[in-house]
């Protein structure tokens, strides 16, 4: 098995999370992948097809995943020209039967989409005359993205379920709170730590267990706390209902010890923050820092931690001393009043 090119396509929700959400994962499952260009919507990536494939349904943020066949300008004759210039075999093998045509066009692209996929498909069916169209279960569909400079052009391998989500929306979980976190934004975080496959996580700030479900559903071992008993119970009912058999909920202080030095590999959570939920006791600023000093006592050499905070709050105070730094931090803007954001730290 050799690595090839594959060309992802990211949601357009958040600017730079859903680009380093797959970049970590590629990073998970493929340690030696190769990064050989990006915008913003689209990642090529020199990896196995097993992995690409794979990446679509662990990553929240990543909307499908084709192999790489070309790249040109975005125009129509040159994308037409360019799928010309495709040896037709390597286009269509002869397992193939039916092909299909799809266009997407990003960030206000104008070319005309419908009139463009009839004269690839219009192309292919004329060079290899043996293939039909068949819109609705093609064996084989090619694909276009276009963005106002460049066009990306290859076979369409996976693309993320539609509703890939919605079982598990906070509205639809057996428990829930004015603060959960949805299950999209829960599972990039929990990609962004980075840890492989079967290692341990912690959510200290548990609440109704969004993320800890995430985590679990990514094949991790998970632990939870919260501090209070109603709260943690509605969490437990929420894993009961997802991820069964596999719930460890203690009621507790995130602030307070309670597990034995570098069990985990990777703690992901989200700290309580005002509004909604409330704080214990003086400030968000005292609790992470009380947090903090615990936190790294509990983390594997360069064990990470992924915090979504309010993006007005600067860690780097927070953080002095403690033997954390910054990898990486997100912006994500989630309703007209709060920005999150969302930050790395590496101990
Ligand atoms: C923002 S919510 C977490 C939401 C969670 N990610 C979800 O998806 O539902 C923060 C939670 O931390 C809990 N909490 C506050 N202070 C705590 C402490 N010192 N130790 C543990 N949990 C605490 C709150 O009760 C609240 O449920």
């Amino acid at each position: 098995m050799s690595r090839r090119r594959y060309f992802f396509l990211l949601s357009g929700i958040y600017e730079t999370l859903p680009r380093a959400e797959l970049k970590a994962v590629l990073e998970v499952l493929d340690p030696d992948y190769r990064l050989i260009e990006e915008s913003s919507r689209i990642v090529v990536a020199e990896t196995f097809e097993k992995v690409a494939r794979e990446v679509v349904y662990r990553t929240a943020y990543t909307k499908l995943v084709g192999e790489f066949l070309l790249k040109c300008k975005t125009d129509e004759n040159a994308i037409l020209k360019s799928v010309k210039n495709i040896d037709p075999e390597e286009l269509a093998g002869s397992e193939i039967k039916s092909i299909a045509v799809r266009g997407i066009r990003l960030n206000g692209v104008k070319l005309r989409k419908l009139e463009l996929e009839a004269s690839i498909g219009e192309h292919i069916l004329n060079t290899l005359p043996r293939l039909r169209v068949d819109l609705e279960k093609p064996d084989l569909t090619i694909i276009f993205i276009s963005e106002p400079e460049l066009t990306f052009i290859g076979k369409l391998l996976e693309v993320k379920p539609k509703h890939f989500f919605d079982e598990r929306v906070a509205g639809k979980r057996p428990f829930s709170l004015p603060s959960t976190m949805q299950p999209d934004f829960s599972r990039a975080m929990v990609n962004l730590a980075r840890v492989g496959i079967g290692g341990r996580i912690l959510d200290p700030f548990a609440g109704a267990c969004g993320i800890m479900i995430e985590a679990l559903l990514l094949g991790y071992e998970v632990y939870g706390v919260e501090l209070k008993d109603w709260i943690a119970l509605g969490g437990l009912k929420n894993l009961k209902r997802y991820v069964h058999g596999r719930e460890f909920m203690i009621v507790g202080d995130a602030r307070k010890p309670m597990f034995r030095e570098k069990l985990f590999n990777a703690i992901v959570t989200d700290p309580p923050y005002g509004r909604s939920t409330t704080i214990p006791d003086r400030s968000i600023k005292n609790l992470l820092t009380e947090f903090f000093e615990v936190a790294v006592e509990l983390l594997v050499n360069q064990g990470k931690i992924v915090l979504a905070i309010p993006s007005e709050l600067d860690l780097s105070d927070l953080i002095a001393g403690s033997g954390l730094r910054i990898r990486e931090s997100h912006l994500a803007r989630v309703h007209k009043s709060l920005t999150r954001r969302v930050v790395v730290l590496e101990s």
